[in-house]
């Protein structure tokens, strides 16, 4: 038996084991249950033995009592800042990269010719804090403030889960100042937030005032219930340990005392243009990492080099701060105007003074629907904040209330307008607008708008009698992910529909060149090329008409999935899509399919079912399919992968059948009953009467049938191909997880082979990943991947295993 001292002792590694393989390496070795029970223990001997409690004891980490005021740190080595560059983009995009080559520059005369090597970190957008370490024990933490003197925020520091309390590995130098960043991750933000404000409570306007506001609690009780994160970027001294010669290897050695070091690949580049790359690769994916950054620091390696090159006023000369376009800008709304999309979705759309923000010029943003604009109370005149985050659509974040346009007008007591003058009349300021209400019908077509209860999206009614309808929907037909229709891109199509030469996916494939001409001729569309070759010149004048022509001529043959994506069904995306074509094989037997089963697919419920069953079962679908057909399309069918025997399994779709509820293991109980045939269900007679009582209904009898005759004739098919395909069993069922830019495989070609030689890809990874695919600037997955132990592919792997 351990006395208390020892128990305390041994305690209070063991629980910092535990956090840091929780909190730092993401890969926990006990349950929580566990981590709690010995939490409980520990902290019931503290409070018997507060005599022995360690300086690192984790339960530190809940806070403890509020200080009246933060005392001051002087910093032994200062806090300095970093000088910032900026690479604007043009209205393609296309950056400017002037001030970073400038640097370049500035570091290969300030080392008279020497080679040097950079190394890329994250531009942490939270704040700076300073970690002092005494024989591997965190002894003080202290925000930046002026850069010479800053708060003591020891206390809230040691509540946040992933700093070392105690450092760890076999090289623990005696004192080390560590410098990082204190931060909050996107989905604790998110979290806090919503938490905020189901409790009435003030709401962050960002992740880095988040972090800010729960540093510096005088109450670290709070501050603990915050999730921060720490992420370490250098030392600032060091006694005792290891030294190192480059800055690279500092982080590495920060790694093994327990730091965590921030995601992606951010390493070593020998020359200026691999950075640009990196920095334009990262700029436009940084919605991908788990915290907000607002550029890239870019630093010499090697500290002699850095010695040498010193400082200027207060920030080093061999490091920069490459500062990302903002996201975030202010603007004034014009207008509010309403978008409808191809299901009729109706959304609100503020119109704005155009606005520079995400490295775009932005004039519209989303208001959502109705819902989000009166949440937020956007109305015309209204100072806004936009946000474009990388390839997203540009949304208004809040407005600035205090900037809202007012008008002097009497008011009642309530201080609403006094329209009819009946009270005692002050005058007041009221908002000069009111605040947004949808329109009451459809500005393209005039049919009413509905909300379906329940619903946040409201609807135009018009179906296809809308041109807006129309026109989205036979946009996404023709666009690449579906039919892929080169030259019939956005404005051809609206002019087609506006014209009305082309109301339904059919009338694509009768379009002719005299036809085309004369959409050009009444019209808004230009030719794509304004600069024309010799060759162009000399061709015929109808050449981009039979351009068009060719492109939907080779868009006739489509594959299944492809085709299933194209004809606009709800809910049914580029996934369910593949997942019908992997099922069924066929447009003709996806015609056909019994809603029970497609709610037995994988990643299909009910309510994806049932959309599918709908639109077959549509007599206006089926017309325009046969169109379709007979104007020649021809979706190619394909083999099928998914085997009915598994996902269709008795019991799976009995527990899916309308109108009777049954779990699986009653409807596997049933099925026994049953003789284990459908023949049994559809006639014995001593099943249980609510069966009985069901099947006695017509079309619930039919649709027995049907499941029955459907499921033979794939169950036969299914199974023979499923074996003469022979494909790779390393391959079939297997999930893949696609991470980084491959070198010649782009991510939806890569994809798209996984797929057809039966795996799957999933956008993160877990354990029930088999494969990882990592190209360059491959980030957390790769990382998580290698901690799960996960098989790592590259692009030449991923071929060699798909040719297997
Ligand atoms: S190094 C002498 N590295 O940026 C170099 N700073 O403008 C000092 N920051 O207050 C800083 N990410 O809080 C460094 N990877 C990073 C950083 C980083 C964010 C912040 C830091 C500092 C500010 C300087």
């Amino acid at each position: 038996m351990e006395n208390p001292v020892q128990r305390i002792r041994s305690l209070t590694e063991l629980l910092n084991r535990y956090a840091y393989e929780y909190y730092t390496l993401d890969t926990p070795s006990v349950p929580d249950a566990e981590y709690d029970k010995l939490f409980r223990e520990l902290q019931a001997l503290e409070a018997e033995y507060p005599q022995y409690r360690e300086k690192d004891s984790p339960t530190q980490r809940v806070g403890g009592q509020p200080l009246a005021g933060f005392d001051s740190v002087v910093h032994t080595v200062p806090m300095l800042s970093l000088n910032n560059a900026f690479s604007p983009q043009d209205e393609n995009g296309v950056f400017d990269h002037t001030e970073m080559l400038a640097f370049d520059e500035r570091i290969k005369s300030g080392l008279s010719g020497v080679e040097y090597e950079y190394v890329i970190e994250p531009k942490f957008d939270g704040l700076a804090v300073s970690l002092l370490y005494q024989n591997g024990v965190l002894v003080q933490a202290a925000t930046r403030g002026d850069g010479s003197t800053g708060e003591d925020v020891t206390q809230n520091v040691r509540t946040i889960s992933n700093v070392p309390l105690r450092l760890q590995g076999s090289n623990v130098p005696e004192m080390i100042e560590v410098r990082g960043e204190v931060l909050m991750l996107k989905a604790d933000f998110a979290a806090l937030n919503a938490k905020q404000e189901a409790e009435g409570q003030k709401i962050f306007a960002n992740p880095r005032n988040a972090a800010a506001g729960s540093l510096r609690q005088l109450d670290s009780r709070i501050t603990a219930r915050r999730r921060l994160h720490f992420f370490a970027y250098g030392i600032a001294r060091i006694e005792g340990g290891n030294t190192c010669s480059e800055h690279s290897k500092e982080l590495a050695y920060l790694s093994t005392l327990g730091f965590s070091l921030p995601h992606g690949n951010f390493g070593c580049f020998d020359n200026i243009g691999s950075v640009l790359a990196f920095y334009e690769t990262v700029s436009a994916r940084r919605a991908e990492l788990p915290y907000e950054i607002d550029g890239m620091v870019v630093k010499v390696n090697s500290l002699a080099q850095q010695d040498m090159l010193g400082y200027i006023s207060r920030a080093p000369r061999w490091a920069i701060a490459h500062k990302f376009p903002a996201e975030e800008a202010l603007t004034v709304v014009e207008a509010i105007d309403v978008q409808v999309g191809r299901t009729g979705a109706v959304t609100p759309v503020a119109r704005l003074k155009p606005v520079f923000v995400g490295g775009v010029t932005v004039t519209n943003a989303t208001l959502h629907n109705e819902g989000e604009a009166r949440r937020k109370d956007v109305r015309e005149g209204d100072t806004v904040v936009v946000r474009r985050a990388g390839d997203v659509i540009p949304e208004v974040v809040r407005i600035v209330p205090e900037r809202r346009p007012m008008i002097v007008q009497s008011v009642d007591a309530g201080g609403q307008p006094d329209l009819f003058g009946e009270k005692d009349n002050t005058v007041g300021q009221v908002p000069k607008y009111p605040p947004y209400s949808l329109p009451a019908s459809c500005p393209i077509c005039g049919s009413g708008i509905e909300r379906e209860e329940g619903e946040a999206v409201a609807r135009c009614s018009g179906g296809m009698l809308c041109q807006a309808q129309r026109a989205q929907g036979l946009i996404h037909f023709a666009s690449r992910k579906a039919m892929d229709i080169e030259g019939l891109g956005q404005k051809q199509i609206e002019a087609l529909v506006a014209q009305d030469l082309v109301r339904h996916f059919a009338d694509i494939y009768r379009l002719n060149v005299p036809i085309l001409q004369r959409m050009k001729e009444n019209g808004t569309v230009e030719e794509t090329d304004t600069v024309k070759t010799e060759a162009q010149k000399k061709s015929s004048p109808t050449k981009w008409a039979e351009n068009i022509l060719a492109g939907i001529e080779t868009s006739k043959t489509p594959d299944l999935a492809r085709f299933l994506f194209a004809l606009g069904i709800r809910h049914v995306g580029e996934r369910t899509a593949k997942v019908l074509a992997q099922a069924f094989g066929s447009l003709e037997r996806v015609r056909r399919a019994p809603e029970p089963l497609l709610a037995c697919l994988p990643d299909i419920g009910g309510v994806v079912a049932h959309s599918v069953a709908q639109f077959f079962a549509s007599p206006e679908q089926n017309t325009m399919l046969d169109d379709l057909l007979a104007v020649g399309v021809l979706p190619k069918s394909q083999p099928v992968v998914l085997n009915p025997a598994e996902y269709a399994a008795p019991q799976r779709w009995l527990a899916r059948l309308p109108d009777f509820k049954l779990s699986e293991t009653r409807a596997a109980a049933l099925w026994d009953l049953a003789g284990c045939s459908v023949e049994g269900l559809l006639h014995d007679k001593a099943l249980p009467i609510e069966w009985q009582q069901w099947r006695s209904q017509l079309k619930n009898k039919v649709l027995l049938e049907q499941i029955q005759n459907f499921l033979t004739e794939i169950l036969s098919e299914g199974g023979q191909q499923m074996v003469s395909d022979g494909l790779s069993d390393k391959v079939v069922g297997k999930t893949f997880v696609l991470t980084g830019t491959l070198s010649n495989l782009k991510r939806d070609e890569a994809q798209a082979m996984i797929e057809a030689a039966g795996g799957k890809v999933s956008g993160s990874v877990s354990k029930k990943t088999d494969y990882v695919v990592a190209g360059e600037a491959a980030g957390s997955k790769l990382e998580k991947a290698r901690s799960l132990g996960i098989a790592v592919l590259d692009e030449g792997g991923l071929l060699a295993l798909l040719q297997s």
